[in-house]
């Protein structure tokens, strides 16, 4: 690891000091007889500037280098008001480790072309604030979860069965047995509470959906959290006190970042402190008749109706109550209205909708092999899952959000798949 200070940590105060940085180049420009390389790392910007009467050979250097080129550059700091952060470095000492003549993206690049060289876009300081927001949410929910006693547990991605539904499953021949890739740690996590009791998992799940929405990836990292003696109302306060310090504790760490994207329109993330709204699906499909929108009782949202139904909050709301035949299987049948079961999803304002789906899982076996026949799913396939609730069942609740989607929330991006590395949708698997 070469000894080398970081770009965002020169400051006009460390006028005269000599520095060592690395980066790339990020802008060049050539003014008589100086050179002006803003240099990049991943920790921001600083201007350097090579005069030919300070040292020629560094001055020949920097005039041949091209945007992206990876260089070590040596000098003195000085404060200048001119330079974009305010100071720079006068630089006599340049090497260049990989000069770069052309970087195949250009300003006009269509967002086509960004994805299919994704791991060039992957230069952008702006592409690398998305990421360090998501790291600083994660860790932010870390956070949390730790000091709120919840054990970390680490299931299976290939699994023998589904728990959103058979038609998003992505299959794959393992030996001469049929597997799957994980839709939801959910079932396994329910297992976990037996001995740990609060848990919780961060795995990328698969969905092979065919829409090709602005919020479906084929390919997301799912949070999710179990917990014992927990019923729907409880586990919404934990869903609420989790997002509202991952969004707070991000504002705070990341407000650069954040603004790079929303500017200063940060009142629906200021507005995100519990208690959330609760709307319940009765009220909500109320709401939406009253908008013009034809839709009935017993009927799905999709994300147009979510739209709409954002638009009457300024900041993340729960629609909870919902009908039992758009629901899973493995959500506990409301005791006071059997047509609706006790699950809860979280939307997220400003048109974006559904982050979170989460629930009281059906504790008793009968209902819920009941529920699985009804669903015309083979009972068979889960057996281990169904052993749950004949030793030792207590009532208990869950839920998954989708880390993309709370990024590209918190972010306004126009879509999840900026909010991924690099992203799987029905049609990109490459890079
Ligand atoms: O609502 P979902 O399907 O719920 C479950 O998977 C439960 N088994 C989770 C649980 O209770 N442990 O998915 C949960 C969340 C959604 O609210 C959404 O944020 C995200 O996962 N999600 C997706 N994100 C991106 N692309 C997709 N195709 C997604 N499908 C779900």
């Amino acid at each position: 690891m070469i000894d080398k200070v970081y770009c965002a940590d020169v400051t006009p105060e460390m006028e005269g000091k000599r520095v060592k940085l690395a980066g790339w180049v990020y802008r060049k420009r050539e003014v008589g007889k100086k050179v002006f390389i803003v240099l990049r790392d991943s920790s921001g910007i600083i201007q350097t500037i090579f005069k030919k009467e300070l040292s020629e050979e560094a001055y020949a250097e920097a005039k041949k280098v091209g945007i992206e080129s990876s260089v070590i550059i040596e000098g003195t700091v000085k404060a200048d008001p001119r330079a974009p952060t305010g100071v720079e470095v006068q630089a006599d000492k340049i090497q260049i480790l990989q000069n770069v003549d052309f970087f195949p993206i250009t300003k006009d690049a269509s967002e086509e072309f960004l994805l299919d060289v994704r791991h060039l876009h992957l230069h952008s300081p702006k592409v690398a604030a998305v990421m360090k927001v998501k790291a600083t949410m994660m860790q932010a929910a870390r956070e949390w979860l730790l000091q709120d006693g919840w054990y970390e547990v680490f299931p299976p991605i290939l699994v023998t069965g589904a728990v959103e539904g058979g038609a998003t499953l992505f299959k794959l021949k393992y030996f001469d047995k049929t597997a799957y890739l994980s839709q939801s740690a959910q079932l396994y996590l329910e297992a976990a509470i037996f001995g740990l009791e609060k848990v919780w998992s961060l795995t990328p799940s698969f969905r092979a959906e065919k829409s090709r929405t602005r919020r479906h990836l084929t390919e997301f990292w799912h949070l999710e959290l179990e917990a014992a003696w927990m019923d729907l109302w409880d586990i919404m306060k934990v869903e609420e006190e989790l997002v509202s310090y991952m969004v707070q504790r991000t504002l705070e760490l990341r407000k650069k970042e954040i603004e790079q994207y929303r500017k200063d329109d940060l009142k629906t993330l200021k507005n995100t402190v519990p208690p959330f709204p609760r709307v319940s699906y009765d009220e909500a499909i109320d709401i939406l008749q009253s908008k013009g929108v034809e839709i009935e009782w017993g009927e799905d949202m999709g994300a147009d109706e979510e739209r709409i139904l954002t638009q009457e909050f300024e900041a993340p709301f729960f629609v909870y109550g919902y009908p039992k035949g758009i629901k899973a299987f493995y959500m506990k049948e409301d005791p006071e209205d059997p047509r609706k079961v006790l699950a809860a999803d979280m939307l997220a304002p400003e048109g974006y909708g559904e982050v979170i789906g989460g629930s009281q899982r059906e504790d008793n076996y009968d209902k819920l092999v009941e529920r699985i026949i009804e669903e015309e799913m083979d009972p068979k396939n889960y057996e281990w899952y169904l052993d749950l609730r004949k030793y030792g069942s207590v009532p208990h609740s869950g839920f998954g959000l989708g880390l993309e989607r709370l990024v590209a929330w918190v972010l306004k991006l126009d879509h999840v798949r900026w909010a991924t590395l690099f992203p799987r949708t029905p049609s990109r698997l490459y890079p």
